[in-house]
């Protein structure tokens, strides 16, 4: 065993996913999860696929003794948190709910962390956090800024893991945090079993999803929002982003962090996609051409706050945490189709 990481968020989409992934690696998983936004049956799937059991705590990661004593009851090594609220339309509607779970669900865990002497974090950051960026592939020097409450919640908390870790180093305190902020770009796809995958309640507000309950048949037809983008087709480009492969980005970020110098205080923000934009259009014929599937689709108005193109430059996290994006836009297809088609409600079947 390479030890154990308490996955908070893990029963969630991502989260599932890179608990498959860090079992099949070798890690022992410790999820905490309040379900808000997930089901237990992805925990008992994610147990259904690796044979493997977890130690599953439905616990809200705001409340301090409860964190508590899983760090008791485990020896914890690294950390990956999850745990979050990501709907940038509802954080527009109530961002005091936004900023009480995203921050203090974070605060409550440093503290946690630096009480039972665990000091290595995974954090869950988001391609948002740049703004809308002037030029494509963004680097992680890019300047940041957030244009809703959600995206807020991203740049703040990083912004606070930065002091944390600068702190740690100020202090010389022996064993200094290390961090890992992990920014993706756009997570699409699903477990090549078809049995764990993405789940969004009522109608999905991101493209993906979207698509693929067109094509179950959940939803009538795809408003493409824009087609008059200074793009090669007018739609909006992305970096897509198989969660497989964004899950095995976690594992390698927990892997470095486990094999940094004790003494050493780190927090680097790495960029998790595929250097590779693609458009909406693209995604839907993609879509059609992999699965047979016919989608319905019409031209909108664009989507306020969306930005023409935004795809990442990757080069960082492949030099330092050895990690790269394998799998191609067929895969995310064919994957996402295999889950859909499979689980036409979600875990509700
Ligand atoms: P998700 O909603 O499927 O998973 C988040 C999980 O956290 C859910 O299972 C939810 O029940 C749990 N949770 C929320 N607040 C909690 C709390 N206070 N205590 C305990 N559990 C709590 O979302 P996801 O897509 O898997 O995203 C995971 C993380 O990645 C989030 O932080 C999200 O902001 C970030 N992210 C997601 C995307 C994306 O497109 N999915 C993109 C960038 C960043
Ligand atoms: C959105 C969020 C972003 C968040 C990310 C992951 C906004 C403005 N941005 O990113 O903050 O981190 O999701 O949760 O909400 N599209 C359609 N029709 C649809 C849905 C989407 O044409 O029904 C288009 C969009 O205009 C965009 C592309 O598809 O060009 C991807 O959209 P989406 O999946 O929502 O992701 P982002 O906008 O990149």
């Amino acid at each position: 065993m390479k030890g154990t990481v308490l996955v908070t968020g893990g029963a969630g989409y991502i989260g599932s996913h890179a608990c498959v992934e860090l079992i099949e690696a070798g890690y022992s998983v410790v999820i905490v999860d309040n379900l808000n936004n997930s089901k237990h049956e992805s925990v008992n799937r994610v147990t259904e696929i690796t044979g493997k059991p977890i130690d599953f705590y439905p616990y809200d990661a705001r409340e301090k003794q409860d964190l508590t004593e899983v760090f008791q009851h485990h020896s914890i090594d690294a950390v990956i948190h999850f745990a979050g609220l990501k709907a940038v339309g509802e954080s527009a509607k109530i961002p005091a709910y936004y900023y009480d779970n995203n921050l203090n669900s974070t605060l409550i865990l440093l503290e946690v962390m630096k009480e039972q002497n665990v000091n290595k974090l995974v954090f869950s950051s988001s391609a948002t956090v740049y703004g809308e960026p002037s030029t494509v592939p963004i680097s992680e020097d890019f300047p940041l800024s957030a244009t809703n409450a959600y995206g807020r919640t991203k740049l703040f908390i990083e912004e606070i893991l930065r002091d944390m870790a600068n702190a740690d180093k100020l202090n010389q305190v022996d064993s200094p945090l290390k961090i890992a902020l992990l920014r993706y770009f756009n997570p699409v796809g699903a477990h090549k079993s078809g049995r764990i995958g993405e789940d969004p309640n009522g109608i999905p507000n991101n493209l993906m999803p979207y698509i693929s309950q067109v094509a179950v048949g959940k939803l009538d037809k795809l408003s493409i929002f824009g087609n008059d983008y200074p793009t090669r087709d007018g739609t909006g480009v992305r970096d897509y982003i198989h969660v497989v492969d964004l899950a095995k980005g976690h594992v390698k970020a927990v892997d470095y962090l486990l094999h940094m110098d004790e003494s050493k205080s780190e927090c680097h923000a790495y960029n998790l996609g595929t250097g590779h934009g693609v458009s909406v259009l693209e995604m839907v014929n993609t879509f059609m051409q992999v699965t047979g599937q016919t989608i319905e689709y019409r031209f909108a108005e664009r989507r306020p706050g969306d930005v023409a193109e935004c795809y990442a430059n990757p080069t960082k996290a492949n030099n330092i945490l050895k990690w790269h994006a394998e799998k191609n836009l067929e895969d995310m297809m064919r994957d996402t189709w295999r889950w859909q088609k499979n689980n036409p409600k979600g875990y509700e079947d």
